[in-house]
């Protein structure tokens, strides 16, 4: 693709003419009046979405408790009949994959079942710059285990609060080390970790590697064949459009689908046998055997609509696009200089995932100066403007707009009319 950009109006609607995925647009629910970059935070709704959630609606006003029964049990398999939409997305086989719970129950039950520490091997490798919930869950099972964090946990710190030194997390894989739990995209600066090379060297130190696909999947490619890990977790309500609180996922590497889930449940029971309602589990071998209760049918019907479009569109189209439309938001973004913000992730394609960050001295009340112009971004401690186009709503006009807008704010200072103080969600 070109990437010999340029200032005016003209270019941003050449782009959009010629945008192949442009078409995907007018399938999703875009306010007029509003430029909405937060997909990172919460993807849009679709038509294809609300769709197959009026569907699920359907089926229970009519049939009431025979929804599990119609279309062939579809309700009932729905975690394996979504796995087959969404293995594709990271070269994944449909049955290491399960549709179920949150991320952060997803990483609990991921843990449980793989950290099995010894006098030897007891700690868990992380990094001090993800997304805390992931600290949160490993520190309890550490506890669960009998351990404290602060002499089971390993941190990778970050030396600059942005980026991560895959050196540093190589190096710290030593000896007594267990397991390694790792973001493939970080939140806050978009920076993609080599997936390949820290897994082959977990892989190596015999060391169980998970990921946190939350900022990846979606945004870009994965192939989990070709990197063998052990384990991955993801929400789907960011880049896949899952909608608020929409059912979580997680990959579990067949190597080990003979391994005893560490929580289980009814819904991980083998499915010929759980309606005889036993009191021993009889373990269904494979990422299903994972899940843990009744399936949130309404918060998974959304995903049919939803991840129909990613396949239609294509995971490597839609990475294409989003690295061109960064970049060019990036370029337009540094234009911006002289007012003080200051590009806040990776110029490099392979080290950025789907947002950028810009930073600035007073990004929480630029934020909601933008908010208050129509435009959606979100912010994060301590000064980052996360601003994400989406390949498969957001136009390039609606970037050169953005920009634009931002100009104006830093150049009337309006976001002085803003407080500082920070609101419960921001
Ligand atoms: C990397 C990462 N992990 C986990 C979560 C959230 O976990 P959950 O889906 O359980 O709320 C987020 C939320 O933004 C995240 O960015």
């Amino acid at each position: 693709m070109n990437h010999k950009f340029e200032e005016g109006p003209e270019y941003p609607k050449f782009m959009d003419n010629n945008d192949e995925l442009g078409h995907f647009r007018h399938r999703f629910y875009l306010k007029k009046g509003t430029i909405y970059l937060c997909g990172n935070s919460l993807g849009l709704c679709s038509k294809d979405a609300e769709e197959s959630v009026l569907k699920a609606l359907e089926h229970w006003k009519n049939e009431g408790v025979k929804i599990w029964n119609c279309e062939d049990s579809k309700f009932y398999l729905y975690s394996n009949i979504l796995a087959k939409l969404m293995a594709p997305l990271i070269n994944a086989d449909p049955d290491e994959v399960a549709v179920t719970g949150s991320t952060t129950s997803n990483i609990h039950q991921a843990i449980s079942t793989f950290y099995k520490p010894n006098n030897i091997r007891y700690k868990i490798l992380v990094d001090n710059i993800n997304f805390p919930t992931d600290r949160y869950a490993v520190d309890s099972q550490v506890r669960l285990k009998g351990y404290e964090p602060k002499d089971a946990v390993k941190e990778v710190k970050s030396y600059d609060g942005r980026f991560l030194i895959e050196d540093d997390i190589i190096q710290a894989m030593t000896e007594d080390v267990a397991l390694v739990l790792l973001p493939t995209v970080l939140y806050r600066s978009a920076q993609l970790l080599d997936m390949e090379r820290i897994s082959k060297a977990a892989k190596e130190r015999g060391i169980i590697i998970g990921w946190d696909l939350c900022h990846a999947i979606g945004a870009v490619e994965i192939d989990l064949k070709a990197i063998d890990v052990d384990f991955a977790i993801w929400c789907t309500y960011k880049y896949l459009n899952g909608g608020p609180g929409s059912t979580a996922g997680m990959y579990i590497n067949r190597k080990h689908f003979k391994k005893l889930p560490g929580l289980t449940g009814w819904y991980g029971n083998k499915k010929e046998t759980q309606f005889l309602l036993r009191q021993e589990f009889d373990h269904q071998q494979d990422a299903s055997g994972w899940q843990i209760g009744s399936p949130s049918i309404l918060s998974m019907a959304t995903l049919e609509g939803a991840l129909k479009i990613y396949n239609e569109a294509g995971i490597k189209n839609i990475r294409k696009k989003s690295l061109h439309i960064t970049r060019y938001m990036m370029y337009l973004i540094e234009k911006l200089g002289s007012y003080g913000f200051v590009i806040g992730n990776s110029k490099d394609d392979v080290k950025r995932g789907g947002h950028v960050c810009a930073e600035h001295d007073e990004a929480y009340r630029i934020s909601l100066a933008l908010k208050f112009r129509g435009v959606v971004p979100d912010f994060r401690e301590p000064n980052v403007i996360r601003f994400t186009p989406i390949a498969l709503y957001t136009s390039y006009e609606d970037v050169y707009n953005l920009v634009n807008i931002l100009l104006d704010i830093v150049k009337t200072q309006s976001y002085k009319e803003f407080s500082g103080k920070r609101a419960l969600v921001v």
